[in-house]
């Protein structure tokens, strides 16, 4: 029987690895974390993570194939295969700060399973890595005198969060990198044969090492970049009066350009986009390579212009001052269907509010745990209301920055007649029937169109 640990249990390492042990139960599964409060949430049924559907796979394998351990040098010890999913995050510190990845985990992991192991092993690089960290890791593993064989592989991670199992379950593709070596060649087929179980051979593309690292970095730069262009034109549709969305739906059915990652919005949040394009700018200005470095960054400067415009429609449009007026918050996810918050347009958008010192009430179905943790400065100033309708109740206006679909079907008359008057809505998702509101009485602002007003 195949063993597999993995070294972290977040939103990657814990449903990737669900979804393995659900789909091959001969392979026994141990997920392990220093942290032990999510090692206890994932034995229960109330998940450290929000997602769709997934409570469901890991019921079907925990006890089964699919374990959940803080014992991470007794993971290590018995797996064949050690997949590393720990936290990247971009260095605050040093060299390459607010660019590069810290990697002292990955680094930490490393050492730690040179030490433990006392058998051969295959380490399967999951979380996002620079290019050529695999050659570091090797490094590490490989130190002194060491009888023991390490194969490292890459085998990046191309789930969303909100759309995690499905991802899994139907990959658009699974991208292993390997050493074109035999014992690398060997090695990678071990893992094509696991992920084969489930998922077409033709779907399962194999490369060296290098290029797997990078198409992964490649990946989320070119996602990331197709938003920050719709969120430059959306500006300059509300400059002359045409509707992105309309725009946004006549370039996509371009088969070449394509229909997706065109929804115009306050921009992009989430762990991985920023992170990583920071991370390929890095790289690029490592190289001497200083106007690819900067292509890469003007998505980034775009995401944030996005996330300051907004603010500035918001004060604008309310008479240039917001000072004490109570403005509801729908939404803090980075996006629909996770409780995740990190690098939440959200974040962004509530610490300018509270520095124009608007009084905010935060609303969100499944983040609202996250968001109190993300603003601790914050915490006079904000209030967190799980029901929406109190949210907005005596507000000025009402923000919507998650796309919900809870926030289509809720009452938007009986919230109208519960707020100041006149009555604000930003759309910041495009996400509501903006006719409607109007008809209601909102003064209605999105992004990329007209606004909707009565005012004179
Ligand atoms: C992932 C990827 O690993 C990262 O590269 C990608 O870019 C973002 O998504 P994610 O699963 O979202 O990370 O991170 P997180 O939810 O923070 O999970 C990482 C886990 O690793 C944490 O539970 C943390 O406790 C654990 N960890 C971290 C260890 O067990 N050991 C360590 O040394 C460090
Ligand atoms: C992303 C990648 O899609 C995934 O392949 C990778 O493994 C991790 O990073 P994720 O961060 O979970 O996944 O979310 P994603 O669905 O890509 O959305 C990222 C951000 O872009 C969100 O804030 C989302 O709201 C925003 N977005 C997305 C838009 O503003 N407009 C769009 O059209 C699409």
């Amino acid at each position: 029987m195949t063993k597999i640990c993995c070294i972290g249990a977040g939103y990657v390492g814990g449903p990737t690895m669900a979804m393995i042990a659900k789909q091959c139960p001969d392979v026994r599964v141990t997920v392990v974390d220093i942290n032990e409060r999510r090692i206890a949430a994932w034995k229960t049924d109330d998940l450290p993570i929000y997602e769709p559907g997934l409570l469901e796979v890991v019921r079907e394998a925990r006890g089964r194939n699919l374990f959940f351990s803080t014992d991470v040098d007794q993971g290590i010890r018995d797996a064949d295969i050690v997949f590393v999913s720990v936290n990247t995050p971009t260095k605050t510190f040093g060299e390459g700060a607010g660019c590069a990845s810290d990697l002292q985990y990955w680094e930490l992991c490393a050492r730690r399973i040179k030490e433990v192991s006392t058998s051969d092993k295959i380490i399967v690089e999951k979380s996002t890595l620079p290019v050529r960290t695999a050659e570091a890791m090797e490094r590490v593993l490989h130190a002194g005198d060491n009888p023991i064989h390490f194969e490292v592989l890459s085998n990046p991670e191309f789930l969303a969060e909100g759309t995690a199992i499905a991802d899994l379950e139907n990959p658009d593709r699974v991208l292993i990198g390997g050493h074109e070596t035999a014992s690398g060649q060997k090695a990678l087929q071990t893992l094509v044969d696991i992920y084969a179980t489930w998922i077409p051979r033709e779907r399962i593309l194999t490369t060296n090492v290098w290029s797997s690292e990078l198409s992964k970095l490649t990946a989320n730069a070119f996602l990331a970049q197709r938003v920050s262009s719709i969120n430059a034109i959306s500006a300059l549709c509300e400059a002359t009066g045409a509707n992105v969305t309309d725009v946004a739906h006549a370039i996509g059915t371009d088969s070449r350009i394509g229909p997706k990652f065109l929804k115009a919005s306050i921009g992009f949040g989430g762990s991985c986009f920023k992170k990583d394009i920071l991370n390929l700018v890095y790289l690029c200005e490592s190289y001497g390579l200083q106007e690819p470095a900067n292509y890469w960054r003007s998505v980034v400067a775009m995401n944030e212009y996005q996330e300051a415009r907004f603010v500035k429609t918001m004060l604008r449009s309310m008479f240039n001052t917001i000072a004490n007026k109570r403005i509801a918050i729908l939404g803090f996810a980075f996006k629909a269907d996770t409780g995740d918050t990190r690098e939440s347009p959200a974040i962004k958008v509530c610490r300018e509010l509270a520095g124009e010192h608007a009084k905010l009430v935060v609303s969100d179905p499944k983040a609202l745990d996250n968001a109190r943790l993300e603003m601790p400065e914050l915490a006079d100033q904000i209030e967190f209301e799980p029901d929406p309708y109190k949210a907005a109740a005596g507000a000025h206006a009402i923000a919507v920055l998650t796309e919900w679909k809870e926030y289509k079907q809720l009452d938007y008359q009986r919230i109208y007649d519960s707020m100041v008057k006149p009555a604000f809505l930003f759309d910041g998702r495009n996400l509501l029937d903006h006719d409607a509101l109007y008809g209601i009485g909102f003064e209605v602002y999105a992004i990329g169109r007209g606004r909707k007003s009565h005012l004179k």
